[in-house]
């Protein structure tokens, strides 16, 4: 199987580039990497980039004529679609961002697909798609779906254009609506943002909003996991599942491991208010439950996804510490 992966020198991507070159979970005979490193780093899947089997392109997604050079050469079974704009608030200042580097891409990327044949697409969407849902933990089938950010407005537009693909040309699409996934190769969320706060000044943390907003943590070693079994197991034209653990963890519980982790005598300062920015859903909770009837669940829970999270972390980003 010849797999294309988009953002796979990102944080979630170069994990799944990584396993997918390991060949445990899934084997490909060819992985074909497309990341323009506008958010990734090469350092990330460097020691991969001269093996024979994986073909590493620089390369932006809004370049459609690229795209189609880098399809039209490789012919992809599958195609992993991790690209997108992780940075939520710069997406809120500059308000064509997400419809670009979300919603414009993803279609250059199907419709890629669609001139070479490729058929088969795994998709990472968000629960943002859900907005500040009344229902949680909130199921898939949870309506209206009307997100309260950019990026999230941009990704159900993202699920509707592939699922209009499955229905037009025959495509198959495995969607994810993720929780908030952390682990080794991590390069922003509330953990990064912590522990690059606190080795610049170690005697105050300031942390976004009252430290009550709580939300699913998944390990990304769990998140690669749950995206194969699902690829391997679910076998309608649109799959969606939410990707999480039960349960949550608060950001005061996140700051408080960080803190403790650096064991420094740290004052944590909260913003106030409820959430930590305009646009952040301050209450998640995802139902699992598809997922458990398909026979898969996450290895660790919210807290301990967190914990294992910011002991890789550390060892990365803050060396001697
Ligand atoms: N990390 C999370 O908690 C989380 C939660 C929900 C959904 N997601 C989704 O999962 C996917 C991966 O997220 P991540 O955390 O690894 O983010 P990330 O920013 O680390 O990875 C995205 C990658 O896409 C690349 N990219 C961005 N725009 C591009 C373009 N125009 N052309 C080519 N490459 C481009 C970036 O350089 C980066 O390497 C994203 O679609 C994200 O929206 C992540």
């Amino acid at each position: 199987m010849k797999i294309l992966i988009t953002g796979g020198a990102g944080f979630i991507g170069s994990n799944l580039v990584r396993t997918l070159h390991e060949g445990s979970l899934l084997s490909a005979d060819e992985l074909v990497v497309i990341d323009n490193l506008s958010l990734g780093r090469r350092e990330f899947i460097a020691d991969l980039i001269d093996d024979s089997r994986l073909f590493f392109y620089e390369q932006d997604l809004l370049d459609a004529e690229s795209l189609h050079a880098v399809f039209d050469k490789h012919r992809p079974d599958l195609v992993w679609h991790l690209s997108a704009n992780s940075d939520i608030g710069y997406g809120a200042k500059f308000t064509d961002w997400d419809l670009k580097q979300g919603t414009l891409a993803t279609y250059n990327v199907l419709e890629a697909m669609r001139r070479v044949g490729t058929k088969k697409v795994v998709f990472a969407s968000t629960s943002a798609i859900y907005g500040e849902a009344t229902v949680l933990p909130t199921p898939e089938d949870y309506g209206p779906l009307f997100p309260i950010s950019l990026y999230g407005a941009s990704k159900l537009a993202c699920e509707g254009l592939i699922s209009s693909f499955c229905h037009n040309f025959g495509f198959q699409a495995w969607i994810y609506r993720f929780g908030n996934i952390v682990g080794k190769n991590g390069t922003h969320g509330a953990l990064v943002d912590f522990i690059g706060k606190l080795k610049k000044s170690p005697n105050r943390l300031p942390v976004l909003g009252n430290g009550k907003q709580a939300k699913p943590y998944l390990h990304v070693s769990d998140c690669i996991e749950g995206m194969v079994f699902g690829f391997q197991h679910a076998n309608e034209q649109v799959n969606y599942f939410n990707l999480a653990c039960p349960g949550a963890t608060s950001v005061t519980a996140l700051a408080e491991a960080v803190v403790e982790a650096f064991g420094t005598d740290t004052q944590i300062e909260y913003s106030g208010g409820t959430r930590g920015w305009v646009g952040d859903v301050p209450q998640v909770r995802l139902d699992t439950s598809r997922m458990t009837s398909l026979g898969w669940q996450a290895r660790y829970s919210s807290d301990q996804a967190a914990a294992k999270a910011v002991e890789e972390l550390m060892e990365q980003m803050a060396p001697g510490v």
